[in-house]
């Protein structure tokens, strides 16, 4: 599902898969023996199985945005979880985080933004990336799944592709001319609703209601995480007008705002929860349970 919904199309996960096997056949043996091999295969590094405490049907499923150590525990109390699902990676995914940010450089071509700045810009971001998730306690969540033989894995940019896609889906077809009426658009997805409930909703970062959005680009909403402040100078000139991502740092909100770029803030969690629910859905068709938790506004999609 998060290769269909991919920005790059089938095609360009497909050129993305084997330009890393091109590489990989050019190492030599050192080299061939630490390379992680699932790199071949998955896209989507930010994205793994954890722990197979034991390989069995799945029938009732743990779902959050954020798992610790915590979640672990009330898989545990509520008794028969099968399987706990994570948004946000952790142990080896989020020391691969970086490995998915190439996605964005194609993503801003595709918006005109042109490649030799969109790979220059982001090459530098996804440097800095790495070196940041550097430092986390990555293993902590893993090890007390090892300990309480849980069954654990994550879907972060895979499913964040289908947040992306949906959300394109629906501004392709609603056409909104002013940031009014994108905010109105967004405020009808459930998962923004009930997140503007507790003061979360979608908000404008950049810009005016009644500014008009010109050509709008979903550069925010799946990729990692933010790319570099520097682009949004590089996007003003492509003819972008307005951004939608799921949350912006201050140092993008103020080169955002010096390129006359309005930035729609959707929501973080509540966009991470659109991306699991559509993915949920599927699994909810298959007759698996699915109790939700950590900031995952469940929302069914299916005819009842
Ligand atoms: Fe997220």
């Amino acid at each position: 599902m998060g290769i269909k919904s991919d920005f790059r199309g089938e095609e360009g996960v497909k050129k993305f898969l084997e330009d890393k096997r091109k590489k990989y056949e050019k190492m030599d043996d050192k080299e061939k023996k630490e390379f992680d091999k699932e790199a071949l295969e998955n896209p989507y590094l930010d994205s793994r199985i954890y722990h197979i405490a034991e390989d069995k049907e799945i029938k009732k499923v743990l779902v959050g945005i954020d798992i610790e150590p915590a979640e672990l525990l009330m898989a545990k109390e509520i008794g028969d979880i099968d399987l706990i699902i994570a948004h946000h990676p952790f142990g080896k995914g989020l020391a691969y985080l970086a490995e998915v940010m190439d996605l964005q450089i194609d993503v801003l071509n595709f918006y005109g933004v042109p490649i030799n700045i969109a790979e220059g810009l982001m090459k530098e971001r996804i440097s800095e990336v790495a070196r940041g998730v550097n430092s986390a306690n990555h293993q902590r969540t893993v090890d007390a799944a090892k300990i309480l033989k849980i069954n654990l894995i994550n879907s972060h940019t895979p499913t964040d592709n289908l947040s992306a896609k949906f959300l394109k889906n629906l501004i392709e077809e609603k056409k909104p001319e002013r940031i009014s009426d994108l905010i109105d658009i967004l405020m009808e997805i459930p998962e923004y609703k009930e997140a503007a409930k507790i003061g979360a909703g979608p908000k404008i970062f950049v810009g005016d209601k009644e500014n008009r959005c010109g050509r709008i680009a979903l550069t925010e909403i799946t990729g990692g995480t933010e790319g570099s402040p520097k682009l949004y100078e590089k996007m003003a000139n492509a003819g972008i007008g307005t951004v939608i991502g799921m949350h912006i740092s201050e140092e993008h909100k103020k080169q955002a705002d010096e390129s006359h770029i309005n930035v729609v803030i959707a929501g973080h969690i509540s966009s991470d929860s659109l991306g699991m629910n559509l993915f949920l859905d599927e699994l909810e068709k298959k007759g698996i349970e699915i109790i939700p938790c950590s900031g995952l506004t469940r929302v069914s999609r299916n005819q009842k």
